[in-house]
Formats: C-alpha cells, sequence, structure tokens
C-alpha cells in the first residue's frame, strides 16, 4: 500500500492547473508541523498493512528543502511500517532543482524523481505561464541523471491549441534523448475556474482542437512504443522495470492513505478526502482533527471504479474477480456488453482491455459499461 503526502505550495498559478495550492508561504511552517501531526493520527488507517511506496506530490513539492522532506519521511518510518526498499517519489519544477537540491533530496532518500517539464517549447511554457524555460528544464534531467537518480519520470503536455503535430514531434524527439526511465503525458484539459478557462472563454485562446489532440496522442504512443516504451496507462508510459509502483496501486484499487490537504484515501470501501483548503486543513489538525469527507462505496460504485481504473491500464479487467465480487449475473450482462465494442478492445478468455483504437475513448468506453 501506498502514502500520499500533498504539498500545496506553487511559485505561480499555471494557467490550465486546478490542483490545490496556494502561492502565499504564509502557513508554510505551520502546515508541514500539521502534516506530522496528521500522519500521527492516521497510523492505523491502513491497518498495519506495510507501507511499500511513499509519494509527494502536489503543488509543488520541490519547494520545500531536503531537511523538510526528510522530517516527514522520519515522521512516517516512525508510525508505519515501511518495505527496506520503498519507491520514494518526488514531485518538482525545473527551476526548484538545482544541482544541490537534487543532491539533497538524494540524499534524503528520494528515488524517484517526477519533473514537470510539460514541454521543451519556450513559447509553450510561456503561454502556460510555467516558471521554467526549456533550457532549465533539460539541464535539470541531465543534473538528476549525472547525481545518481536512475528512476526519472518527465510530465509533457500536448493537445495546445497551437500545438502543431511537428512541433509535438519535437518535443517527443527532446525527451527521448534526455534517456529517462518513464514519461506522463497528459491531454490538455481546460478546468472550470482556471486561467485557461477564461482565456478560452473570452476568445483569448482559441479553444482546444480535438481532431488534433488525438492525432497527437496517436503520434505519442507510436514513437514511445517504437523506443522501448510500454503504454501501461492512458497518459503513462514506463521502460520495463520503470511502471509507477505507487501510482499503478491507484488503478489496481490498492489501498492508499493520503496525507494533506485535499489529499483522498481509500481502504477498500470508503473514499475520504481532506479539505482543499490550508487554513482550515491547518486549524482542524491543530486541534487534532482530520478535516475529511467520506463516502462509503455501494457495489455499483466498485464495480463503476473497477472497469473505470481497469480500462485505463494494459492489465484490464478480470473477468473472475468480476464474477467473485459481482455476481455471475453481472458478467453475463458485462459480456453481452462487450459485443457492443469489441473492435475496440483485446479479450479473451481470463480478461479484458482497451486495444489502439479503443485507448483514444478509455472513459467513454468505460461509462457504457456501468451500472
Ligand atoms: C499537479 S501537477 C504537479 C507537479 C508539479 N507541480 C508540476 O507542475 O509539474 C501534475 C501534472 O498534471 C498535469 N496537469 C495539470 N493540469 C493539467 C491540465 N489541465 N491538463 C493536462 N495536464 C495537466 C501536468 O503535466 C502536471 O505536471
Ligand atoms: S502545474 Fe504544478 S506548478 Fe503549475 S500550478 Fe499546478 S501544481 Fe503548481
Amino acid at each position: 500500500m501506498g502514502i500520499y503526502i500533498h504539498i500545496p505550495f506553487c511559485k505561480q498559478k499555471c494557467h490550465y492547473c486546478d490542483f490545490h495550492f496556494s502561492t502565499s508561504l504564509k502557513n508554510k511552517e505551520d502546515l508541514i508541523s500539521c502534516l506530522l501531526k496528521e500522519i500521527e493520527i492516521q497510523k492505523s488507517y491502513l491497518n498495519e498493512e506495510i507501507v511499500e511506496t511513499i509519494y509527494f506530490g502536489g503543488g509543488t513539492p520541490s519547494f520545500l528543502d531536503a531537511l523538510e522532506i526528510r522530517k516527514i519521511l522520519d515522521e512516517v518510518y516512525a508510525q508505519f511500517a515501511v518495505i527496506s526498499n520503498p519507491e520514494i517519489t518526488l514531485e518538482g519544477n525545473p527551476d526548484d532543482f538545482t544541482f544541490q537540491k537534487l543532491q539533497e533530496l538524494k540524499q534524503a532518500g528520494i528515488n524517484r524523481l517526477s519533473i514537470g517539464i510539460q514541454s521543451f517549447n519556450d513559447t509553450d511554457l510561456i503561454w502556460m505561464n510555467r516558471a521554467h524555460n526549456a533550457s532549465q528544464a533539460t539541464k535539470c534531467v541531465q543534473d538528476a541523471q549525472n547525481l545518481g537518480f536512475d528512476n526519472v519520470t518527465i510530465d509533457l503536455i500536448y493537445g495546445l491549441p497551437e500545438m502543431t503535430l511537428e512541433a509535438w514531434k519535437m518535443n517527443l524527439q527532446k525527451a527521448l534523448d534526455l534517456n529517462v526511465q518513464h514519461i506522463s503525458a497528459y491531454n490538455l484539459t481546460v478546468e472550470p475556474e482556471t486561467t485557461l478557462h477564461h482565456l478560452v472563454k473570452t476568445g483569448k485562446s482559441k479553444p482546444l482542437n480535438d481532431a488534433a489532440g488525438a492525432e497527437q496522442f496517436e503520434v505519442l504512443i507510436n514513437t514511445l512504443e517504437k523506443n522501448k516504451f510500454k503504454h501501461y496507462e492512458i497518459s503513462s508510459f514506463g521502460k520495463e522495470g520503470y511502471f509507477s509502483k505507487h501510482n499503478s496501486s491507484y488503478w489496481k484499487r490498492k489501498f492508499y492513505l493520503g496525507i494533506g490537504p485535499s489529499a483522498h484515501s481509500f481502504n477498500g470501501n470508503t473514499r475520504q478526502w481532506n479539505v482543499a483548503n490550508n487554513s482550515k486543513y491547518i486549524k482542524a489538525i491543530k486541534v487534532g482533527e482530520v478535516p475529511l469527507e467520506l463516502e462509503e462505496l455501494s457495489e455499483s460504485d466498485r464495480y463503476n471504479e473497477y472497469i473505470l481504473l481497469g480500462l485505463r491500464t494494459i492489465w484490464g479487467c478480470e473477468f473472475d474477480y468480476i464474477k467473485s465480487e459481482f455476481g455471475e449475473e453481472r458478467l453475463h450482462t458485462l459480456k453481452q456488453q462487450l459485443l457492443n465494442c469489441s473492435h475496440q478492445m483485446n479479450i479473451d478468455e481470463q480478461s479484458f482491455s482497451l486495444n489502439k483504437k479503443g485507448k483514444a475513448f478509455a472513459d467513454h468506453i468505460a461509462s457504457e459499461l456501468f451500472v
């Protein structure tokens, strides 16, 4: 099982982003103390299961210094049983990852870096309101590799309104030249209440071009698969042995505990999520309460989640599991439904997953199979 720790601070607001973060650092010390306290309060959530992965996400975890990260890790080790060589990922931005910072993070125990590059093209980066430029992005990956980080993943975004196929191919080539172990590539979405949403609504940015995004997705898959990457989840490509263990546990519906404002947790029967507000989070934790909302999952919720998450991955969904968890009748109905989308699926005796044609419509196909 895994522990996720949300670091809710960013230097500046990227135009497309609706993750929870604050650009004000006035609560930083308090917030870190509360993360430590929440780890202690939640120590029984996972029923003594052993922690296999730890993930610092954000926001921008690279905004913290290595000592602060180490303090949080020490508290996890103090409260939980952790396997001897856990995957410990830290997300961050190239402008924070100086050579010295990378060195300190490695000493602090980070063994997997997730670097938010988004694009190797300065025009794209300015359009996104990123705090770094393309040469910082390249240098940061090279510095990390020179320091011995041997499990590096980078984030890229495609489907920008003005992005040409040529520009996307160039981005992919630059990513391949860096010889990283893993790439996450996301199709840009326009989220409500983001600056991008406002820009599109007021005509200051072109709307997304879905057809161009779909073409870029296809080129993404073909290019990376030709270069030893396995497309193991809709947005995730890893070389053999380098799939994200932490994120895979979400898709395989393993249990996880989320610490920090806006963090989500899952224990098989319920999902819960902490308040997405730093001040409210701090106020509650200080009096020993975790400010969260909780949802009990019904049988249909669990079934729908299983289909949705399974179809995003190469492991797909297993017939035996569906029969044992949801009954023979459900399995029978599903098999009938699959006849309608068999051209978008790989189906065998044991399982079904999306084929190349289906991958572009993963969420839509899953929703067609929901109860
Ligand atoms: C929450 S960010 C955290 C990492 C770090 N702060 C950064 O900016 O790289 C995780 C990733 O989600 C992706 N992302 C966030 N909003 C997105 C959007 N609206 N469309 C597509 N990708 C998005 C970006 O690639 C980003 O790196
Ligand atoms: S993409 Fe990353 S750096 Fe940009 S606002 Fe979102 S969390 Fe912060």
